[in-house]
């Protein structure tokens, strides 16, 4: 049988309110569906972290996923195992999205860390807003750690200010927020001179591939890491992704602004 254009119109305006209906339901239930998802996090305990990684990559519950594509599996458990041996007790992350590393610095930190992660809901390079994020953030806990969430710009002032309260002394420092070079370049200068002497400093997105993807964090990189710097890079020609790892007090090079040098 064959449709009529007016027939062929009628169902596809049900659909699109069919689809409506859907959305909005499905955008009322998911605070609670939130709340349960934390919950079942919050039970999940401590475990090897090559089985954190693959639990937290392929989690989804009630619809609630930790986007797996924003890092390259092998190079996170290898910056994890990193993090794990320095054992942090406070450790602040730039950038945390659907909360994957945050999830996992958790597992790799120390069982009284405190644990804080900047965002902007719906921010540049990959942002999202979740309803409930800070309930969910905090039940990524393991023992007596705190994980705080801050939805805030990590370019404001204020939120270094806070973050300087909220932890001191900063252990391991991750920065994955604004790609761009000023945002990255920024993020740096403001939450660098927090870190302890023989603190780690995490850059994300080393690797040049797409400006949407890397914006300017590779030629940061570059002109930031100095003489003494490691890299976790699974294939060179990847495109985008690798973690560039400095320690505080070795060897990176002062940028134009002094406050921007490491050592
Ligand atoms: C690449 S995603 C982070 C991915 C996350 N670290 C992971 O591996 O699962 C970058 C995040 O930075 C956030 N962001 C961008 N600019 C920001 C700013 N000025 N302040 C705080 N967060 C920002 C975005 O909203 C986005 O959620």
């Amino acid at each position: 049988m064959r449709c009529s254009c007016a027939d062929a119109g009628n169902t596809g305006v049900r659909s699109f309110r069919r689809s409506q209906w859907a959305t909005a339901a499905r955008d009322r239930v998911r605070p609670y569906a939130n709340r349960v998802v934390a919950a079942r996090l919050c039970r999940h305990g401590r475990n090897p972290l090559a089985d954190e990684v693959r639990f937290v990559r392929s989690f989804n519950w009630l619809g609630f996923h930790f986007n797996p594509f924003v890092q390259v599996e092998s190079e996170l458990l290898r910056f994890v195992e990193l993090v794990c041996a320095r054992r942090p007790r406070t450790i602040v992350e730039i950038g945390t999205a659907r909360g994957e590393t945050a999830f996992l610095l958790a597992r790799a930190a120390a069982p009284d860390a405190r644990i804080v992660c900047v965002d902007l809901p719906a921010g540049p390079f990959g942002g999202v807003r979740i309803p409930n994020r800070t309930r969910l953030w905090a039940s990524f806990a393991v023992d007596q750690q705190t994980v705080t969430l801050l939805e805030r710009d990590s370019h404001d002032p204020r939120t270094a200010e806070l973050v300087r309260q909220m932890v001191g002394p900063i252990d391991v420092l991750f920065i994955d927020g604004d790609h761009s070079y000023e945002g990255v370049a920024a993020d740096f200068r403001m939450f660098v001179p927090m870190v302890a002497d023989g603190g780690l400093i995490a850059l994300h997105d080393i690797v040049s591939g797409r400006p949407e993807a890397v914006g300017g964090v590779p030629d940061f990189w570059h002109e930031v890491r100095g003489e003494i710097f490691d890299e976790i890079v699974a294939d060179r020609n990847q495109g985008g992704y690798g973690f560039g790892l400095l320690v505080k007090g070795v060897g990176a090079r002062a940028l134009d602004n002094p406050a921007g040098a490491v050592d």
